[in-house]
């Protein structure tokens, strides 16, 4: 049996040599082991698992954290195989591991790269301590739908914060420093277009042009490549009747040959075997060879590669050198992973990691940064914890599975608080606390409104805790009807007819649709379901302990006709003119007869217990060189009465170009703290770069001309300035 005796090296140059030396040992069974990838669920996948890991016949397995178990399935690859290539140990983490951290569209919200960047390693360190090597986060698709389940896991609908967030997650989970001494590497998903679903329908076609490709679904993977993302994963979609996982186009020209990428590219689940039912393949090993010659790397559970390669290579098919390529690939992966040298994990490390105290504050703060308030009338948030009677009302009130969110395979409930206890823990004295339920999160259930209106007559505010499973969020959990699902709207109806002052608290995984419960409540505040810590921070905000900072990273339709919604639209060549008119209004204009083009709140959009006031805006650079930088400046006052944290945001307009722009978009933003009555001026600098679009050659060009540029609290207000991009490159 020939063992892997290389001594460790660790320059870039070292593991190309190494991979290659292993390779050149390795038969044509081995290097396609290396290209798949399995569960170890035997109910999944049989009983003969170790016994294909010692023929060296599996390169990575996923779904598993028992590290014992791990380190048993690693040492059939290093000891029993012939080779000793270890395993890569996958796993889905998407918001946290253990502790469980705000659904992305949450933290999103924030803003607060810093903090996104800390929760993702947080993540890793708790996925590392046990066993784990490969994360299958983050995911970075936009998404402008929030009828898509998937909304809830990525940075919302658009291009510069996907990216900046894309960057950040991966910063975080590739932390080189984590107390296993191990590393992890980001899995980016789902490339691409995946978030395009037409209808929001999960796992729909995507039918973008090129150029939507490039200027809105790409972004964010480029971004992630250049933080160093090491693998990807390739989505179930098409885009144009061609499915991601056989897509030479996106895999190859644009991944390997625009971009010079060499990282490894994975499956989605099963996604080599859908290109039969996509009707592209006409069986499963027609399947495998589209995807191995479009440039997917590694099959996720397909059972093609393992079934078909040698096959598909014996006959001409496949070259050979075309597997080569992968399995080299996955060898630099390993290598680059230090797997050769440390391929077990401590047994004893996750006792230590998991549930970490700073992980529970980072947990906390992260959930307090995601929350966004959302209305405010006559300052009635915050509450007092004295002196009044509250009703708590609401079927997520007394819950504690559904805060974890969607995706959350490792977190426990029983960890989680509710908001009843911790809204209790804030009372001086719980005894003007009532709490009712009022009816279930969906279905009929029994009727227990009335005395949730009896609640509500007897006290001076209600909160009411209303909104979404964590079940109606994430993979294949699309919606049709975003409003309150199940009575919630009818229990709504039943205490607004009670006159009392009403708090409304929206947990949920989505934007929703709802313009009857923003009239009939006081105040509205979005928890999201925003993990662990979700009925802490509710609490602290709702009773002034934290000031509410959050802002929209999605837009909030008014109603589902007007989805896809999203602000960095085009113009078209018949704009309304007015805000909020209708087509009766207004006729032969880009316009609904029955509904208003604007959302219910647009992205960008937050309040805060302070005011903000925004003046003085100087734009110091109004003509930009290609190769110089916008510079515009702005001050920032706190005119209210707490202290608070401002997200400005600085937005363009490119008003001619040689294809339609949008009428506005992000190009910066800043996270600012400021106590009653401080000021800061703020400079933003946007290199001229970041100004361009894929133009009419479908290259990325950027054009002489005149620009607005606007910074403000939202991305519907703020103070204009102008400038002017001076010369042609392109
Ligand atoms: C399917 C999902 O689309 C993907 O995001 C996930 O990583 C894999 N299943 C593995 O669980």
């Amino acid at each position: 049996m020939e063992k892997n005796t290389m001594a460790p090296e660790h320059s870039g140059a070292a593991f190309e040599g190494r991979a290659s030396e292993l390779l050149r040992r390795m038969t044509l069974a081995e290097k396609i082991g290396q290209l798949v990838q399995t569960h170890t669920r035997e109910d999944i996948v049989g009983p003969d698992l170790d016994a294909q890991i010692a023929q060296g016949l599996v390169g990575s397995i996923f779904g598993i954290s028992d590290v014992a178990e791990i380190n048993r399935y690693q040492r059939l690859a290093v000891s029993a195989s012939r080779l000793g290539i270890p395993l890569l140990v996958g796993n889905d983490v998407i918001h946290g591991f253990r502790t469980v951290f705000p659904i992305p569209l949450a933290e999103s919200s924030s803003w607060d790269l810093p903090i996104i960047e800390k929760t993702a390693r947080a993540a890793a360190e708790e996925a590392s301590a046990s066993g784990t090597d490969w994360i299958f986060a983050p995911m970075v698709d936009i998404a402008r739908d929030p009828r898509w389940g998937r909304i809830a896991e990525g940075a919302g609908e658009d291009v510069f914060l996907g990216r900046a967030v894309a960057a950040a997650r991966v910063r975080g989970f590739q932390a080189s420093d984590l107390e296993s001494g191990k590393r992890i590497s980001a899995c980016v998903k789902h490339y691409v277009a995946y978030g395009a679903a037409e209808a929001g329908r999960e796992y729909n076609s995507a039918d973008i042009s090129e150029r939507t490709l490039r200027d809105v679904y790409l972004p964010p993977f480029k971004a992630a490549f250049d933080a160093g993302a090491e693998s990807l994963m390739s989505s179930f979609n098409e885009i144009a009747g061609v499915p991601s996982s056989a897509n030479p186009h996106t895999l190859r020209a644009i991944l390997r040959d625009e971009w010079g990428w060499h990282g490894v590219v994975l499956s989605d689940y099963e996604a080599i075997r859908e290109l039969v039912v996509h009707g592209v393949a006409s069986d499963l090993r027609d399947a495998a060879r589209q995807a191995i010659l479009a440039g997917v790397d590694m099959d996720m559970m397909s059972n093609a590669y393992a079934d078909h390669l040698a096959g598909l290579v014996a006959d001409g098919s496949v070259p050979e050198s075309v597997l080569d390529e992968a399995v080299l690939r996955i060898l630099r992966l390993k290598l680059e992973l230090g797997l050769f040298e440390r391929p077990f994990s401590d047994e004893n490390l996750a006792d230590r990691v998991i549930l970490r105290a700073d992980f529970q504050s980072l947990a906390l703060q992260a959930a307090h940064e995601s929350m966004v308030l959302l209305k405010n009338r006559h300052d009635i948030l915050p509450l007092s914890t004295t002196g009044k009677r509250i009703a708590l009302i609401g079927p997520l009130a007394d819950n504690r599975a559904d805060l974890l969110g969607c995706w959350t395979i490792f977190g426990q409930k029983d960890e989680v608080e509710t908001v009843l206890e911790a809204v209790t823990a804030w009372l001086e004295d719980p005894g003007t606390l009532a709490y009712v339920a009022g009816c279930p999160i969906v279905g009929e259930g029994p009727d227990n409104i009335p005395p949730a209106v009896e609640a509500a007559n007897d006290a001076d505010v209600v909160v009411v805790v209303l909104g979404e499973s964590a079940g109606m969020s994430g993979e294949a959990h699309s919606r049709a009807h975003l409003g309150l699902p199940g009575r919630q709207q009818e229990l709504l109806d039943a205490l607004a007819a009670t006159g009392k002052p009403i708090v409304g608290v929206l947990l949920a995984g989505r934007p929703l649709v709802i313009p009857r419960m923003l009239e009939q409540v006081d105040a509205l505040l979005v928890g999201w379901h925003s993990g662990v810590q979700t009925a802490r921070a509710l609490a602290d905000i709702l009773f002034g302990e934290v000031n509410p900072s959050g802002k929209l990273t999605a837009s909030w339709p008014r109603s589902e006709g007007q989805i896809p919604i999203y602000y960095a639209h085009k113009n078209t060549g018949r704009p309304a003119q007015d805000e909020g008119t209708r087509q009766f209004d207004e006729p032969f204009k880009s316009r609904y007869l029955d509904e208003s083009n604007e959302p219910l709140f647009p992205f960008g959009f937050g309040l805060s217990y302070t005011r903000f006031a925004y003046t003085d805006l100087e734009v110091e650079t109004p003509l930009v060189g290609s190769d110089g930088t916008l510079t515009v400046g702005v001050t920032v006052r706190n005119t209210g009465a707490h202290a608070g944290d401002e997200i400005a945001q600085l937005y363009v307009h490119d008003l001619v170009g040689s294809v339609t722009r949008p009428v506005k978009e992000l190009k910066g933003f800043q996270r600012i703290t400021l106590a009653p009555g401080e000021e800061k001026r703020l400079r933003f600098e946007v290199p001229a770069r970041e100004l361009g679009f894929t133009g009419a050659g479908m290259r990325y060009v950027l054009e002489p001309g005149d620009f607005k540029v606007w910074i403000g609290p939202d991305s519907t207000r703020g103070l204009e300035g102008e400038f002017r991009i001076g010369i042609h490159v392109g």
